[in-house]
């Protein structure tokens, strides 16, 4: 159960309440409302460095416990400081087990973080991502103790902000939940089913499913080759968002849905295997930005595309040596099944280059684990086939905090990927390096000449402990929130 977050003016009364939590850069000592009064130690103790909290028990006013929270430097602050501020606030109501908070934004802070909108948005994801907890799998669900949130900011633009930092905290949320899901409770068709059931609550989105006759129809060999192996069959999804009036353009948006991925014949180690039920987030950033495009708009017509499989060894699976066609008649030898994502994104970016023929896409994957190791956990790696495509993905990534490195991708290392069997080659040679790169370069020939990204996300869809708005282990639904930042500013 998500909070619930009413939004309110900093003008309205202040009602009892058992935490009131007001932010501060360091050198400001902001105005309790409503004769709220602390004690001086509290003022004296608290520097508004960034990261620090001071709790203190009110001696008067409508507030049974004040909380300060700093925000750093005035210079440095910036939405995603408040956006991690606010899930500080609502993870220490939590850790307090409080039923309620309110959290303040000051009519000085909300404008010296871009805009007052943009700091109402932030505060809002803030508190509804931070509050965030996975509990689907439990029997007994540990009972959530906060239940609402009171967010006042100063002005109508601050509550407008806020009202689409709800939604989009709520869409983060619903693609977590995808991504957390266990295999064995989301397979490749339960991921449809979810997508029909956004599509059917929703006036603007509809919902195709393409089944492996349908595939098979449109030569998806590329595709169809990754879930052989798997009793579970492969389902491609089609989303599309069609605005009220006349469309501005067209966007594709393209999700890497391995529900799991043992490696194939090419089997992963035991290790950490487990965490390759997040192998779907690509396609969870999607459907979120889907569940933020039903409730929020967008002046474009907007197509979501996933690509849903397995990947299991078995003995119908594929073999390294192999060799499949796509469906655009290009021939790859499979050397190393466990480089599937390329393959399933391939056969998507041709079905979205035929049958949608969009103005760019982009496409969100989990595709390397090079690019955890050149980037970590805070950066997504960024191909593109356009500086313009890259810098507005660059500066989109930057407004929501969800940051992307550009890394290199060049002819000859498109080269890399021709066969001496067949056309392509799934991998790369180990001595080139630079797997990142070679996974896109497999990508490039299948986007053509559209403009075209690839965002791989395998870093940053779990693991991302320093955001604090993550709100714990687990998927952190990155993608949403940047997609749909990035549709609405264009
Ligand atoms: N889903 C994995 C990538 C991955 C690995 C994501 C670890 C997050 C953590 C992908 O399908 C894969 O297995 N990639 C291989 C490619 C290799 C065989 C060229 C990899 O990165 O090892
Ligand atoms: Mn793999
Ligand atoms: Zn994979």
């Amino acid at each position: 159960m998500p909070i619930d977050l009413r939004i309110a003016s900093t003008s309205a009364p202040v009602r009892r309440t058992p935490l009131y939590a007001v932010l501060a850069c360091e050198g400001e000592q902001p105005k309790l409302p409503a004769g709220i009064e602390i004690p001086a130690l509290a003022w004296k103790e608290f520097k508004g460095e960034r990261n620090q909290q001071r709790l203190a028990d009110a001696s008067a006013g409508p507030a049974a416990r004040v909380l300060l929270v700093g925000l750093g430097k005035p210079k440095d602050l910036d939405a995603e400081r408040l956006r991690r501020a606010a899930a500080q606030v609502v993870k220490k109501a939590e850790a307090l087990k409080l039923d309620a908070c309110v959290l303040e934004c000051p009519a000085a802070l909300a404008r010296s973080a871009g805009s007052p909108e943009a700091a109402g948005c932030a505060l809002a994801e803030g508190a509804v991502m931070g509050s965030y907890a996975y509990q689907k799998m439990k029997s007994k669900p540990t009972p959530r103790h906060l239940g609402r949130v009171e967010l006042r900011g100063p002005s109508a633009r601050f509550a407008r902000g806020a009202e689409r930092g709800r939604a989009l905290g709520t869409a983060n949320c619903f693609a977590r939940d995808l991504q957390n899901a266990p295999a064995n409770h989301l397979t490749p068709r339960m991921l449809a089913a979810e997508a029909q059931k956004l599509a059917r609550g929703s006036k603007r989105v509809q919902c195709k499913v393409l089944d492996e006759r349908g595939l098979e129809r449109l030569g998806a060999g590329l595709l169809l080759s990754v879930s052989q192996g798997s009793s579970e069959p492969c389902r491609l999804i089609h989303l599309t968002y069609r605005p009220a009036g006349r469309a501005r353009g067209t966007l594709a948006f393209i999700g890497k849905g391995l529900t799991f991925d043992a490696g194939g014949i090419s089997l992963k180690p035991a290790a950490k295997m487990d965490e390759m039920k997040f192998d779907m987030s690509g396609a969870a950033a999607v459907l979120g930005l889907f569940h933020a495009l039903d409730a929020l708009g967008c002046a474009h017509e907007v197509h979501g595309v996933i690509a849903a499989s397995e990947n299991l060894p078995d003995g119908r699976a594929t073999k390294p040596g192999d060799v499949i066609t796509s469906m655009n008649g290009t021939t790859v030898e499979i050397l190393n099944t466990d480089a599937e994502g390329r393959l399933v994104l391939a056969d998507a970016l041709t079905y979205v280059r035929k049958q949608v023929e969009p103005d760019l896409m982009v496409d969100l994957a989990t595709l390397t684990g090079a690019v955890v190791t050149a980037l970590g956990h805070e950066w997504s790696g960024l191909f593109a086939s356009s500086t313009r495509l890259r810098d507005a993905l660059v500066a989109a990534g930057e407004r929501v905090g969800e940051k992307l490195w550009p890394l290199p991708l060049e002819d000859f290392q498109k080269e890399w990927m021709k066969s001496q069997v067949a056309d392509l080659r799934n991998i790369n040679d180990p001595s080139h390096g630079a797997g990142s790169s070679a996974g896109a370069a497999f990508l490039a020939p299948f986007a053509g000449d559209t403009e075209w990204a690839h965002l791989d996300i395998a870093g940053t869809a779990w693991g991302s402990m320093n955001r604090d708005w993550v709100g714990g282990p687990g998927g952190s639904g990155v993608g949403v929130r940047l997609l749909f930042e990035f549709v609405q500013s264009r």
